[in-house]
């Protein structure tokens, strides 16, 4: 990052950006950029830069010995061996820089792109920010606040569906509208348009949302938007609370890790029905938490309308024992599916009735959208992933593609561990999640009933475009 001043001089501010998409500067002067999913970057993020910071990528500290560099450290100084996140490598060494938010990557987004400020014409979010994301075509919602002088915050999901890969997101002048501004030439997204210029306002209309997550001594405070059903509101079961972090590496992108569900020992409703705390068994700095409210309901028994959040993080306030432990690492648990069969079976599978073969095409799509089979017949399927991002292929009950894909986007952290595969009897069968380049044959009995069974790619995001139907016709009588 780089300061011009207005007559020309060039300084160096702060490096270690990989693919910034986007660069705000809030009310207090305090400058952000959006980082996307890579090398050295476990997911999407967005991180407060100062004077002489390093935000994670070596690359650019190859600049840092020349003269006048605010950056003292070194390439040689970056050590990924031990597994570290990079909130914890911060701790370790002095200049580099923590992101204030984190994107869980498909849970939020897939890659980060510009910041806008909310006004006041533009619902009760005044102040926070709109990041955009462009493979996911999706604006997300972001609260900030800072704790022991730290920026940390929350993300939200806020309006999705847009026509193309959101990079650019600005206010018109009167300030109660955002154009927003597209593409997805060179990088798919779920938005199917080349490009496209959108404009969004308000309705005027109050949603049900949660408004902030804020950071208590000993748990969240959740702000709604409007009054909240003191019933639902009180009750354990409504609330899911999860942390996890990301590792800083070389390698492309990061697991979750660390993966622990927290207890909530308290729940505490205000006077006004507006705000909820809930106490935790324990906090682990530098960890994200995935807060799930989905069982809170307004006055009007209504469920929220995006019911959870991810905050991350780096402070607590002061004023509390901190009773963190060191960070266990979760062991993986390797899913085992009975509804995808990699081995041929010995038994209905010989001979093998009918061969077929799919693969991927640009623009989140399969090769083929039409696949014949006779009805009851041993089928072996063979997908093949030429694309550069994952994929599975999932073949689901009449109907029920949109509610097998809604399912699996509903999965959160738990999605990954499962292939984005719903336990729900609506799937017939399905392969793993493919990596880029990955491929694998599935055995199954075709349906006994003929007709059209949908299937399609459950990855979060492509369901609505990566789909097909699998056509199943009746057995010839003769
Ligand atoms: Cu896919």
């Amino acid at each position: 990052m780089l300061k011009v001043s207005q007559d020309g001089q060039v300084t160096p501010y702060a490096t270690g950006l990989r693919s910034p998409a986007g660069f705000g500067i809030n009310a207090q002067g305090d400058i952000f950029y959006t980082e996307n999913q890579g090398d050295w970057v476990g997911s999407g993020r967005m991180t407060h830069l100062e004077l002489g910071d390093f935000a994670g990528n070596p690359a650019g500290l190859r600049w840092s010995s020349e003269k006048g560099s605010p950056v003292s450290l070194k390439v040689n100084d970056i050590d990924d061996t031990r597994n570290l996140s990079l909130y914890e490598y911060q701790n370790e060494l002095k200049g580099v820089k923590a992101p204030s938010i984190w994107f869980p990557h498909t849970l939020m987004g897939i890659s980060t792109s510009d910041i806008n400020f909310f006004s006041k014409e533009m619902g009760p979010f005044e102040g926070q920010m709109m990041v955009g994301d462009q493979g996911h075509s999706k604006i997300m919602r972001v609260f900030q606040e800072k704790v022991n002088g730290v920026y940390q915050g929350v993300c939200f999901p806020f309006r999705e569906g847009f026509a193309s890969g959101i990079l650019r997101i600005i206010n018109n002048p009167e300030n109660d509208a955002v154009y927003v501004g597209q593409t997805s030439r060179g990088w798919g997204s779920t938005g199917q348009s080349s490009f496209a210029l959108e404009r969004l306002s308000w309705t005027g209309k109050m949603p049900f949302e949660i408004k902030t997550i804020k950071v208590h001594p000993e748990g969240f405070s959740l702000e709604f938007t409007q009054p909240i059903d003191a019933a639902s509101a009180q009750s354990l079961s409504s609330y899911q609370i999860t942390d996890f972090t990301y590792s800083y590496h070389h390698f492309y992108g990061s697991d979750v890790q660390n993966k622990e569900r927290r207890n909530i020992t308290e729940i505490s409703l205000s006077e006004d029905g507006m705000n909820v705390l809930l106490k935790l068994d324990q906090f682990r700095k530098g960890y994200i938490y995935e807060i799930k409210a989905s069982g809170v309901l307004n006055k009007l028994s209504q469920p929220l309308l995006h019911d959870f959040g991810y905050y991350t993080l780096n402070e607590i306030p002061i004023g509390t024992s901190n009773l963190g432990k060191d960070p266990s690492s979760s062991t993986k648990a390797k899913r085992i599916s009975l509804k995808r069969i990699t081995e041929q079976p010995e038994t209905g599978f010989n001979p093998i009735d009918i061969t077929l073969e799919i693969g991927t095409a640009p623009g989140l799509k399969f090769d083929q959208s039409n696949l014949t089979v006779v009805a009851g017949s041993s089928v072996k399927l063979t997908f093949n992933n030429t694309d550069d991002m994952p994929h599975n292929f999932v073949l689901v009950a009449k109907n029920k593609a949109d509610e097998v894909g809604i399912a699996a986007t509903k999965l959160g952290l738990d999605g990954a561990a499962l292939g984005f595969v719903p336990e729900i009897d609506a799937v017939i069968t399905h392969t793993n999640l493919l990596a880029p380049h990955e491929i694998e044959s599935i055995y199954f009995t075709a349906p006994e009933v003929p007709g059209a069974y949908p299937f399609l790619c459950t990855f979060p995001g492509h369901y609505l475009t990566m789909r097909g139907v699998l056509t199943v016709t009746a057995k010839s009588v003769l």
